[in-house]
C-alpha cells in the first residue's frame, strides 16, 4: 500500500475535512495520529474507526505552545519518526468585521496561523528523521473571494499560504516539502451549522462543476502531496474548489 510504514499527524482530525483524511491515510496503510482539541470528538472518531492498531489518538492545542511541544514529546516516544504532517485544524467563525474584539481576532489567527508554526516546529526533529518529509497546511478559497465577514480568518489563512512558501524553502535541504490546500467551501458540520441550504446550492451553481463540495473531494490532493509522487513539488498551493475560483 501508497503508505505503509508511513507515520502521519493529523491536525483537526476529529472535524468533517480531519477525519476523511486520517480515514484515507489509515486505509493506504499508514500510522496516523488523530489530533484534536475535542475530547468527546477525538473519542468518537476512535469508536468509529473501530479503535485500529495503526491510530494514535493524541488530545492537544495546536494555539499553545506548551500542548504542541507535549504533543511532539508524546509521538516521538511512541513513533520517533514523523513523516508526514496535515496541519489543518482549523476555526472559521463569521463576525461582521466591527464586531470582531481583539480576543476573537487573537483566537482565530492564534489557531488558524499560530496552529500550523507552532505544530511544526514541534514536530520537525521527527520529520527530520523521514527520508521524505511532508508537511500539508489547510489553507482556505476564502483568501480568494475575500469573504467579509471573516476578514481575521481570511487574514489567518493567506498568512498560511507566506508560511508555506518561506517554510518550503527553509525545509528543502532535509528533502522535507511544503505545500498548502485551498478547499472551497465544503459541507462539513461547521458549515452546514453557518450557512443554509439555499446559500450552498448558490455557491454550487458558481462552480465550473455545479455540486456542492464534500471532505471526499480533498483527501485525493492531500493524499497525491503526502506522496512519493509529489517529491518535487514544494511552495505550492492547490486550489480545490471544483472550478470557483481560477488561480
Ligand atoms: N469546510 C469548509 O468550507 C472549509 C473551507 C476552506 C478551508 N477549510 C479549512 O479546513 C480545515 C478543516 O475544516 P472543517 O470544515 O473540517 O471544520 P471542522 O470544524 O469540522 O474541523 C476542524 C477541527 O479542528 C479542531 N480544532 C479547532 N481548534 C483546535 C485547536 N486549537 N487545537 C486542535 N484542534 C482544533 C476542531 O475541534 C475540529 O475538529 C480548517 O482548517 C478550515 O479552516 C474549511
Amino acid at each position: 500500500m501508497r503508505f505503509s510504514n508511513k507515520f502521519v499527524i493529523v491536525t483537526g482530525a476529529a472535524g468533517g475535512i480531519g477525519s476523511a483524511i486520517v480515514r484515507r491515510f489509515l486505509s493506504e496503510g499508514a500510522n496516523v495520529c488523530a489530533v484534536d482539541n475535542r475530547t468527546d470528538a477525538l473519542n468518537q472518531l476512535v469508536v468509529d474507526l473501530s479503535s485500529p492498531d495503526a491510530l494514535l489518538a493524541i488530545e492537544a492545542d495546536v494555539s499553545s505552545e506548551e500542548s504542541c511541544y507535549s504533543l511532539s514529546a508524546k509521538v516521538e516516544q511512541t513513533w520517533g519518526t514523523v513523516d508526514i504532517l496535515v496541519n489543518n485544524a482549523g476555526k472559521f467563525p463569521a463576525t461582521p468585521f466591527e464586531n470582531i474584539s481583539y480576543a476573537e481576532w487573537r483566537e482565530v489567527c492564534a489557531i488558524n496561523l499560530d496552529g500550523p508554526f507552532l505544530v511544526t516546529r514541534a514536530i520537525l526533529p521527527s520529520l527530520k528523521q523521514s527520508k521524505a518529509g511532508r508537511i500539508i497546511n489547510t489553507s482556505s478559497g476564502s483568501i480568494f473571494a475575500g469573504t467579509p465577514d471573516q476578514c481575521h480568518y481570511v487574514t489567518a489563512k493567506a498568512g498560511v499560504i507566506g508560511f508555506t512558501r518561506s517554510l518550503a524553502n527553509v525545509l528543502g535541504e532535509y528533502n522535507i516539502t511544503v505545500n498548502a490546500i485551498t478547499p472551497g467551501l465544503t459541507d462539513t458540520p461547521p458549515i452546514l451549522a453557518l450557512f443554509p441550504a439555499s446559500i450552498l446550492d448558490q455557491q454550487a451553481q458558481a462552480r465550473a462543476i455545479k455540486r456542492r463540495e464534500t471532505a471526499a473531494d480533498l483527501v485525493g490532493t492531500v493524499l497525491f502531496l503526502a506522496s512519493d509522487d509529489a517529491a518535487f513539488i514544494t511552495g505550492q498551493t492547490i486550489n480545490v474548489d471544483g472550478g470557483n475560483n481560477f488561480v
